[in-house]
């Protein structure tokens, strides 16, 4: 039993393999936050002795007991409004025009398995795997109930989190804001990571002591973004990758997020973590329940890659949904940096064939095969074969790649409408915009309003009638642009703030249609690259292009921050050309192939260009992979080294019975030492063979003293190490 209750159900512990979390509720029915961190096996509740704060004052039942302030005690789930001026977890206009939130206990409940979410992913487990804590939490003075959900995959230090607000009065209320975290940490120095960059660089860690106020990194674009990620680190000052204590937290929320760490007057922090509330507004109506998006949270006191490891696995195994989730994927070629919108079928079918040849397993078709699509101004929303380019239209072009031995996957970009196409013009009140303004345009293009249903089960119907009309292996589902101008038509004025979220609902809702009837079909998500990359879109794409950016060194600083949160498997990586399309840089085929193979492998140029040497290079890379790929996918990942701050790159995935080491030393200089680097995570009695070659070394050589790098030349020089526990 990972949740034990005490005290008459006043006294709430959750214990996971190496972790526990600790509420109580106090005489005045608040529910306290009294510790998250490792399991010591005691009741923490002596650490909070709290002095009389001016300025912080008392709730009233307190009476003269002037130390007792909500403004001061760690709470569980605060409101706004009633005597704590942090940042609240909850906002809520009752029907009288207050906003106050004074929410106390009222009751608890355990149930086995895993609770999940209506109409949002959520992490699942079946009952031997996991339990679930309910707390009933109820605002003093109305009808507003708070139940605070608690799912614990007590194997995995595993702990999620999620809120559903109750009206239970008998008149509507409007939520301004319901975070789906609220943490508050009473005690330590931390510092926080968040993981911020633009397209074509995302997911930069970026590590700062917090500083007194509120410190927040958000999105309002309708999607999590490039700029910043739904994914936040809180780790003590001397937490390194393999030491120290870390908070993880990562929001499974496809739209625009908050997360706010607030370190406050006493030098206590709290994490607030969900829906961003700018802009939003629900109303909820009597008897209604409105739920949030999901927190998944762990904690390690052995620093962050023990916590990289417990998101890795429950991402891979819980989130994660269908049946590429844990086979190998094939390894495939896209046209798109190969052809850009100029094709035919002669030419894919020329790449697929040489790529083919070389072992490929899946030929994937990018952007431009439909509609009138020869650049990115027209065409979106047309969903039809392009007869000028592919004459034979889907079925023929799919039997002749079938014929190569490959599998046919299709590039989509369903949310989206361009002006000049026909489905605009048949329904231009189906793309969003404000009436009496002209839109804002993204990359020309346009957002359908799928907050309607008519506009998703038209998009619905169009794209399963592509996914029927021929063997479609694979789906890219593309979404190329930051959202403004929110207005739909279905909603009344005083309802307008429902619908960035009810935009997310909508695609939950179609992704999970269409993923469900094409079970076999694997998704890849894809947002201009990593602009949509997060815990809710894979639950249904098991994997997600991770960014345009195909650089080799570029990517190992967007692989290494993308890393901290999610697993290897659900990076989409290729190989590409050189000099590299987005900065010039020319890099070694082997570099760009060790890169990518971090990651579901693939390439993405015409292979028929390349010289025999490095045709010959691509055959066994990919044979390379397929031997690799259970140990890269399966594997404990390991960051060697942080790529913006050392002279390499190198990561590397360890298994029971194997150590694979990948990377890229940046620079050879002249008489140059060789580089050497300390593995982790390997058995120290052990011995271990380095492969092509008679080396057998100690486990604890090869962490206390390091391998020796091969000697370099030339720049971004390739790195692969693989060893067998003998
Ligand atoms: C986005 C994707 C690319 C490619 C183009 C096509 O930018 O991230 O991989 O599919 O769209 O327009």
């Amino acid at each position: 039993m990972a949740i034990k209750v005490k005290c008459q159900g006043k006294e709430f512990y959750i214990k996971t393999l190496n972790t526990m979390y600790q509420m109580k509720v106090d005489e005045f029915g608040v529910l306290r936050h009294i510790w998250y961190g490792a399991d010591t096996d005691c009741d923490m509740e002596y650490l909070l002795d709290y002095p009389d704060v001016g300025f912080s004052g008392n709730i009233y039942d307190a009476q003269n007991r002037r130390n007792y302030s909500l403004d001061t005690l760690p709470l569980e789930y605060s409101g706004a409004g009633a005597g704590d001026f942090r940042c609240p977890a909850a906002e809520i206009v009752h029907s009288d025009g207050s906003n106050a939130l004074d929410l106390r206990f009222q009751s608890y409940n355990i149930k086995k398995g895993k609770y999940s979410i209506e109409g949002l992913p959520s992490v699942y487990a079946d009952e031997a795997e996991a339990e679930t804590l309910e707390i009933c939490l109820k605002d003093t003075s109305s009808g507003v109930q708070v139940v605070l959900k608690y799912g614990v995959l007590e194997d995995q230090d595993i702990i999620t989190r999620s809120t559903v607000i109750c009206n239970t009065g008998d008149t509507p209320v409007k939520i301004k804001k319901a975070y789906s975290l609220c943490l508050d940490l009473p005690y330590g120095d931390w510092d926080w990571v968040h993981f911020h960059g633009r397209h074509t660089m995302e997911r930069v860690p970026e590590r700062a002591p917090l500083i007194h106020g509120i410190q927040e990194s958000s999105s309002h674009r309708g999607i999590p973004s490039h700029q910043q990620n739904p994914a936040a680190l809180l780790c003590s000052r001397d937490c390194t990758e393999s030491e120290g204590d870390c908070i993880g937290a990562v929001l499974m929320y496809s739209g625009s997020f908050q997360t706010k760490v607030e370190y406050s007057q006493l030098n206590q922090v709290r994490m607030v973590m969900g829906i961003n509330p700018e802009l939003f507004c629900w109303e909820l109506n009597a008897g209604d329940k409105f739920y949030t998006p999901e927190v998944i949270l762990s904690f390690s006191s052995n620093g962050m890659e023990k916590l990289s490891h417990s998101f890795h696995n429950v991402i891979r195994n819980n989130v994660c949904k269908g049946k590429y989730k844990l086979i190998e994927r094939p390894v495939l070629i896209n046209n798109w940096e190969a052809t850009y919108f100029d094709f035919n079928e002669e030419r894919l079918i020329d790449i697929a064939k040489h790529a083919s040849e070389l072992g490929v397993d899946m030929f994937v078709m990018d952007d431009g095969w439909f509609g009138k699509r020869d650049d990115d101004c027209s065409g979106l929303g047309d969903w039809f074969v392009n007869k000028s380019k592919l004459n034979g239209g889907l079925t023929q072009l799919v039997d002749k790649i079938k014929s190569y031995g490959m599998k046919f996957g299709i590039w989509i970009e369903p949310e989206m409408v361009s002006e000049d196409s026909d489905l605009y013009r048949a329904h231009p009140d189906w793309a969003i915009q404000i009436p009496g303004r002209k839109p804002t345009r993204g990359r020309y293009q346009l957002v359908l309003d799928i907050t309607r249903q008519d506009v998703r089960d038209y998009v619905y119907k169009v794209i399963s009638d592509i996914l029927n009309s021929a063997d479609i292996s694979y789906v890219k589902w593309d979404m190329n642009r930051s959202i403004s101008d929110w207005y739909t038509a279905s909603l009344p004025p005083e309802r307008q703030g429902e619908m960035q979220h009810r935009y997310v609902l909508g695609l939950y809702e179609l992704l999970d249609k269409l993923t469900s009837a094409f079970p076999e079909i694997l998704f890849e998500g894809c947002c201009g690259g990593g602009g949509r990359f997060d815990a809710g879109i894979l639950q249904y794409c098991p994997q997600i292009w991770c960014s345009d950016d195909t650089d080799a060194y570029e990517r190992t600083i967007i692989q290494y921050g993308t890393s901290f949160f999610y697993p290897i498997s659900t990076v989409g990586s290729h190989v590409s050309t050189v000099p590299n399309h987005q900065t010039g840089r020319i890099t070694p085929i082997e570099t760009r192939a060790v890169t990518a193979m971090s990651g579901s492998f693939g390439y993405e140029l015409d292979l028929n260009t390349l010289n025999d040497k490095e045709k010959a290079a691509v055959k066994e890379q990919i044979q390379r992979f397929k031997e690799y790929g259970s140990l890269i996918h399966g594997g404990k990942y390991y960051r060697l080294s942080n790529p913006s701050k050392d002279k390499f790159a190198l990561w590397s995935f360890v298994s029971q019975d194997e150590v694979l080491v990948h990377g890229m030393v940046f620079r050879t200089e002249p008489n140059m030492l060789r580089c050497n680097v300390k593995l982790r995570g390997l058995d120290p009695n052990e011995k271990y063979a380095l492969n092509g070659s008679d080396k057998v070394y100690t486990g604890k050589a090869l962490m206390e003293g390091g391998v020796l790098l091969p000697k370099t030349r030339g720049d971004y020089f390739p790195v692969e190490l693989y060893f067998k526990k003998l």
